[in-house]
């Protein structure tokens, strides 16, 4: 008689401990705070429909409605409980297998939003990047871009978007700077650099990067 096949998660990940969770809200928090009051930003206010006047502050925190429940987390695989496109072959993988329920340690070199999401950039060690799916780091088919461009952590979705835009908002910025826009420097805030792309994209290059710990685990629902 045959076992049950197993039961694949919804997706693996990096799942924050509570503390890094607080830290990096915080820190997403205080770069959309100050974002909504720079006279730059104000200035293309209009990708940002806002119910306050934007003469004064645009209130990115109501912008973003949806924020994720409890602990942040990096999706790795969307496995959609083992009905996604390689989903057996990702679970399957011995450094899947091996890295299950072990402590990581993620660095956050860029905080970034769209007219759609917020998110934190995640820069991937070589270790890291033996859990990330080969499939992942594309818009379109035809895409090649670094392994591990779409690593993030979605820290604020706006109404009506769902979570997974923000790795697809983040590989928009990818292609930009690999077609040579590197953005238009809009100066120094609080925590990095300030850089404009045109469109609503913005993202903040952090001078100091954030290291958060995490677990690599899956999540069930
Ligand atoms: P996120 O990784 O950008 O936050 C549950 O929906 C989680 O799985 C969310 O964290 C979400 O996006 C991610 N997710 C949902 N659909 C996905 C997909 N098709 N590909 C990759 N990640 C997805």
């Amino acid at each position: 008689p045959s076992l049950e096949k197993e039961f694949l998660p919804m997706y693996f990940g990096w799942f924050l401990s509570k503390r890094s969770s607080e830290i990096l809200r915080k820190a997403g928090q205080a770069f959309l705070d100050e974002l909504g009051s720079l006279k730059a930003f104000k200035k293309e206010s209009k990708y940002f429909p806002s119910v306050e006047d934007p003469k004064i502050k645009i209130d990115l925190t109501s912008y973003f409605v949806k924020r994720p429940p409890g602990v942040l987390h990096c999706t790795t695989k969307y496995t959609e409980f083992g009905k996604a496109a390689g989903a057996e072959e990702y679970a399957q993988q011995e450094a899947v297998k091996a890295a299950y329920g072990k402590g990581f340690t993620l660095s956050i070199s860029a905080l970034f939003i769209t007219t759609k999401t917020v998110g934190a950039r995640i820069e991937l060690s070589e270790q890291q990047l033996l859990l990330w799916p080969g499939d992942a780091d594309k818009i379109l088919p035809t895409d090649n871009l670094p392994r591990g461009s779409r690593a993030h952590i979605t820290l604020g979705c706006a109404n009506g978007v769902e979570a997974v835009q923000t790795g697809l908002d983040l590989l928009e910025f990818v292609k930009l700077e690999k077609a040579g826009n590197k953005g238009e420097q809009v100066g120094e805030i609080g925590g990095g650099k300030l850089l404009y792309y045109n469109n609503g994209m913005w993202m903040l290059v952090l001078s100091k990067k954030i290291d958060v710990r995490a677990v690599f685990s899956g999540y069930y629902g």
